[in-house]
Formats: structure tokens, C-alpha cells, sequence
């Protein structure tokens, strides 16, 4: 097997490494988990049972989401408006339509196309009811989210978006309807996204406080393609060729609507929980895509460019093409593999072949290229083997409920022409030096319990405090053009997708706890396992698995010519979005470097 790091062949595949490694990772986690005084559950609290009514499969094709279109200009620069509806969407036909909520009423909303260079403006309007979709648990933030003032309310995040704070979309800028009522960090009706970044797959969802976890369920959530002219130069597989992938899970009553638990089964609090309680993760036992479940593919023997985004609440995707007969539902040997392209924050340098999995952490995007020419009439079925909750890679059973089956891919037979290529060498992705960092950040992911006794999942802040809450004090406070290493160490039982607002990272390596000293100034870099090849170029997610650090480089601001300078109160969070809402979430600031300090200041003295 090649190894696209140029690593030496050591007779052991990096997955086997990654799941020797964490197992005696997990060994000394029963350590860590006392010494911070959480509590350890290995298999955490189950929402209660539901099954979903039996949706016969691969009847209905792939929906391709729509694109909107701006409405005029602001400033000389396109301005969109977007409305948020609830509207009813047939997502199979066994069942009588969904009601679900769509961005200008198409669920998945519908995709922004923008280019690199040009800003947009956009005004996300909600035209939501005065009742939520889904039942709401008011014990979330209870002291500071007025639950009992009418309406729903909403706020739009630009996923991976380098953009200025005031349009970032954090949780506490909510708004209701028509904007009548507006969280403390509301500041602006308008977002204006610069697009002065490199062309990725980006995203917009919900991000509202305390109820991000329901909004996103209930629909609220779209592609954003960033491209431009050296991208299109590259003769990718473009037009109806280039197919967005949106993947959920979701769950349905027999009348169509959209299940969502309200109670928790097996946890032992001294009071009882809120009814509805928020549960500690969920996962769907249906798989939607494009807002269809599951539906099948019909494409030609060519090569296809796949934007793959993981909008699942919780749930993560580790990703194989089968061949597959529908007649007898069995699977034969693999299908064509995924050739990466493209990450969360771009192209990589150069496309990588995925031999084995692409794991596809929960808000991630895959930018994949798949050539079906070989597979001329056949029926391919995309599979998933990562289990619920999912633990690594390597740990594919034991999963409450798994998804092993995604949709149905149709080859066409015959010949066609395909002009389409995938250069060798796609864009310039800098690395950024390990030895310009300027701190590194251990970041600690814990377990505790809530008043109710209900799971909680906190981000801790260095080795010595307990870990936070949200509404703690920002300890994440870097200065711009600063670079660091954010060290996330996992001592939970589960993986988590963390993700940083903002900035796109590299990834740089794992390490077992057992051998990681927080106290250390140094990382031996040479030492750590190296990123999986997926995880190469730009990312904004990052699986950390348990019982492992994981070390990632990030830089604050323009870099190379890339991303653009920023500075003010952003989010990191784990992007489980159940995880989210009930606490896994803290701020961070990026403070503004001396000199730019010394130019506002001279600015201010002016005015
Ligand atoms: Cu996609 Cu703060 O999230
Ligand atoms: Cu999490």
C-alpha cells in the first residue's frame, strides 16, 4: 500500500495502529476521569426506543438542492434574501409529507454559489411560527433565554466562513420573526461574508442558542460554494456533474413527521429530568440525503464530483463504495474509490486516493471525485460502518444504531465522453511552520452531570481549573497573527468533531493520553501519529477520539495570502450538535496584535 505521507512501511496499517493505540489510550482513561472528578459512562444514556415506520428503499432519486439567487445589490455587491418557512416536503413516498423548515423554503436550503473576491450580503429572515417544530427543553440556558416571549428564535452561522465576528452568526445574536425580538449579541440584520478565502465547501445552518440541535433537525441548513477561476481552470467534473451530497439521519412518526426523542432512559439524577429533556446525543435510523430517504443515484460511467457535507445531528460516516445487488441486498466487492480533493477549508494540494474509509466527522465536508467508468450498468451502494457513538476508525460494532446503508448509486451502461480530469496537483497549500507557535492550548473534553443528573459533555481550558460552561469567561484568547497549537485531549468514552469558528486548521498529529504531559512546553511532533490522509490541507472539524490528544495547528489571520484578518469573539465547540446545546461549547477572542492596536487607537484619537 502506498503511503501518501511517505512514511516508511512499519508492517502495521495506520488503522490498526489508531485502534492498538486506543484501546491503551482508553486503559488509563478511568484514571483521568477520576482525577477530574467527572463521572465515566462508557455507554452513555440511550434516548428512549423509537423505531421509524418502514420506508421501503431506494424508491426515489437524489433531489438536487436548489440555488438561490441574490435580489439585488447592497453596496455594489449581490444581496440575498432567505427566508426561513415551515413548509410540508415529501421525504418518502410511504409516508404522508414531512413538515420540516427550509431556508426560502427548501430543506436542504438552498445553495449559495459565491466567488472568491466578491462579497455577498445576505439578510436571513425568519418567517418561522410562533410555536418550535420540535418539543423544546426551556431547562437549557433557562436564566438567560427569555423561553416564554413569543416566537422561535434563529440565527444563522457560515460554516468555515472567514468572516467578520458581527456576521459570524453566534449563538446569543438570535432573532425572532421579523426581528422582533433579539438575543444580547444581536448586532446586525444584514451579514456581510467577504469571500476572501481559498474555494472550499462551506455551510450555513442554525446556530441559535440552546436550540441549534432542533433548528438544524428540523431543516435549517444549506450548502455555501466558494469558488473561483483557478478552481474551474482544473477541468474538475463540473456542472451536472458535480453532485452535492447532504447526509443526515433522521427519524419519522407513522404520519410523516419528524421524531425526535424527548426522554432519556438510564440516568439515575436525584431529580427528576424536564420533560422534554434534552438527550445526551442522537442518532436517526433513517438515512436522508438531499432531504430524501433513502433514494438512489443515477449518474453515467464517468467521473463525478461529490460535495459531501455531514449534517447529521451526532451521527458520523465512514464511507465505501460496494458493488451491490438489489435482488438478493448483498454487497461484493468494492466499488471505485474516493479521490479527495477538496476539504472543509479547500482543495488540497494534491488529490488523495482513499484506499480504505472516508470518515466523514459530524459538520464536515468531503470535496471527492469518484470515476464510475469501470463500473459501466452496475448498482453501487454507499456504506457506513462507523458506529453510534462513534469511538474511532477502527471500532465499527457495539454502535447503538448504526447506518450501514446510505443510498444506492446507478451506473448507466454504456460509453461516454469524459472530458473531466483530476490534475496531479491541484493548489498551493502552505504548511504552516511548527516553529512559529506561539502557545499551545490544552484543551481538556470532560464528562460531568448536569442539576437533573443528565449527561454533560464540558470543554476544560488548561490542566489546572475545571472545565467550563458556556457563560464562563472566555480563556481562549489568542492575538492576531499569532500561531498555535489547540491540543484537544479526549477523556470522555466517545469521539467528538471539534470544531473552531473562523479559521481552518492543520491537522498535526495524535498522541495517546497515557503518553501526553499537559504540564510539557514541548511536543515532540516527530513522535505523534500522523494525520489520517483525509485529514490533509484545510479543515475546520476535527474527530478527536477517545483517550488520544489531538494536536492541531492554527493560525490567527492571514496566512500566505490566504483567509484574511479577523479579530473579535468567535465559537469552538464540539460539533455534535446535542453536545453543543448542553455545554460543550466556550468563546474565543482574537485580540488584535500591537501594532494594529496602536493604529485603532490613533484612529479613535481622530474621531
Ligand atoms: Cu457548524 Cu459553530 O458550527
Ligand atoms: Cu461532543
Amino acid at each position: 500500500m502506498s503511503d501518501p505521507l511517505g512514511r516508511p512501511d512499519t508492517g502495521i496499517s495506520r488503522r490498526e495502529f489508531i485502534a492498538a493505540t486506543g484501546s491503551a489510550g482508553a486503559v488509563s482513561l478511568a484514571g483521568c476521569a477520576a482525577s477530574t472528578g467527572s463521572t465515566e459512562t462508557p455507554v452513555p444514556a440511550t434516548p428512549t426506543a423509537h423505531s421509524s415506520p418502514d420506508l421501503e428503499k431506494w424508491v426515489e432519486e437524489v433531489p438536487r438542492p436548489g440555488v438561490v439567487e441574490p435580489v439585488g445589490t447592497k453596496d455594489g455587491s449581490p444581496y440575498y434574501e432567505v427566508e426561513m418557512r415551515e413548509v410540508e416536503q415529501e421525504i418518502h413516498p410511504d409516508i404522508p409529507p414531512t413538515t420540516v423548515w427550509g431556508y426560502d423554503g427548501q430543506y436542504p436550503g438552498p445553495t449559495i454559489e459565491a466567488q472568491q473576491g466578491e462579497p455577498v450580503y445576505v439578510r436571513w429572515k425568519n418567517k418561522l411560527p410562533d410555536e418550535h417544530l420540535l418539543p423544546v427543553d426551556t431547562t437549557i440556558h433557562s436564566d438567560t433565554i427569555p423561553y416564554d416571549s413569543t416566537g422561535v428564535r434563529v440565527v444563522t452561522h457560515l460554516h468555515g466562513g472567514n468572516v467578520e465576528h458581527t456576521s459570524d452568526g453566534k449563538p446569543k445574536a438570535w432573532f425572532t420573526r421579523d426581528f422582533e425580538h433579539t438575543g444580547p449579541k444581536f448586532e446586525k440584520k444584514d451579514y456581510y461574508y467577504v469571500n476572501d478565502q481559498p474555494p472550499a465547501t462551506l455551510w450555513y445552518h442554525d446556530h441559535s442558542l440552546g436550540i441549534t440541535r432542533l433548528n438544524v433537525y428540523a431543516g435549517l441548513a444549506g450548502l455555501y460554494l466558494l469558488r473561483n477561476d483557478h478552481e474551474e481552470s482544473l477541468s474538475l467534473p463540473s456542472g451536472e456533474y458535480e453532485i452535492p451530497l447532504v447526509l443526515q439521519d433522521r427519524s419519522f412518526n407513522e404520519d410523516g413527521s419528524l421524531f425526535y426523542p424527548t426522554a432519556v432512559s438510564g440516568t439515575d439524577g436525584d431529580s427528576p429530568n424536564p420533560d422534554p429533556s434534552i438527550v445526551p446525543q442522537f442518532f436517526g435510523d433513517t438515512s436522508v440525503v438531499n432531504g430524501k430517504a433513502w433514494p438512489r443515484l443515477s449518474i453515467n460511467p464517468r467521473k463525478y464530483r461529490f460535495r459531501f457535507l455531514n449534517g447529521s445531528n451526532c451521527r458520523f460516516y465512514n464511507l465505501k463504495l460496494f458493488e451491490y445487488d438489489e435482488s438478493d441486498g448483498t454487497t461484493g466487492t468494492g466499488g471505485p474509490p474516493f479521490t479527495l480533493v477538496g476539504n472543509d477549508g479547500g482543495l488540497l494540494a494534491s488529490p488523495v486516493t482513499i484506499e480504505e474509509r472516508l470518515e466523514i466527522g459530524t459538520g464536515k465536508r468531503a470535496d471527492v471525485v469518484v470515476d464510475f467508468s469501470d463500473y459501466a450498468g452496475q448498482t453501487l451502494l454507499v456504506h457506513n460502518d462507523a458506529a453510534a457513538p462513534y469511538r474511532g476508525p477502527n471500532i465499527n460494532t457495539g454502535g447503538q444504531q448504526p447506518l450501514p446503508e446510505v443510498m444506492l448509486i446507478d451506473v448507466a451502461s454504456g460509453d461516454v465522453d469524459d472530458p473531466s480530469q483530476v490534475p496531479s496537483t491541484l493548489t498551493d497549500v502552505p504548511k504552516i511552520p511548527v516553529d512559529s507557535v506561539a502557545e499551545e492550548r490544552y484543551l481538556p473534553l470532560t464528562t460531568s452531570t448536569d442539576e437533573y443528573g443528565r449527561q454533560l459533555y464540558l470543554l476544560g481550558s488548561d490542566s489546572e481549573s475545571s472545565p467550563h460552561r458556556l457563560y464562563d469567561p472566555v480563556t481562549e484568547d489568542p492575538t492576531l497573527n499569532d500561531t498555535e497549537i489547540w491540543s484537544f485531549a479526549n477523556l470522555t468514552g466517545m469521539s467528538h468533531p471539534m470544531h473552531l469558528h473562523l479559521v481552518h486548521f492543520q491537522v498535526l498529529g495524535r498522541q495517546p493520553y497515557s503518553e501526553y504531559d499537559p504540564k510539557s512546553e514541548m511536543i515532540d511532533v516527530e513522535a505523534l501519529e500522523p494525520p489520517a490522509p483525509e485529514e490533509t490541507g484545510w479543515n475546520d472539524v476535527v474527530t478527536a477520539n477517545p483517550g488520544e490528544v489531538t494536536h492541531v495547528l492554527v493560525h490567527f489571520g492571514e496566512f500566505e495570502g490566504l483567509f484574511n484578518d479577523q479579530t473579535g469573539w468567535y465559537m469552538w465547540h464540539c460539533h455534535m450538535l446535542e453536545h453543543e446545546d448542553h455545554d460543550m461549547m466556550r468563546p474565543f477572542r482574537v485580540l488584535p496584535s500591537a501594532d494594529e492596536e496602536i493604529r485603532e487607537r490613533a484612529h479613535h484619537s481622530v474621531d
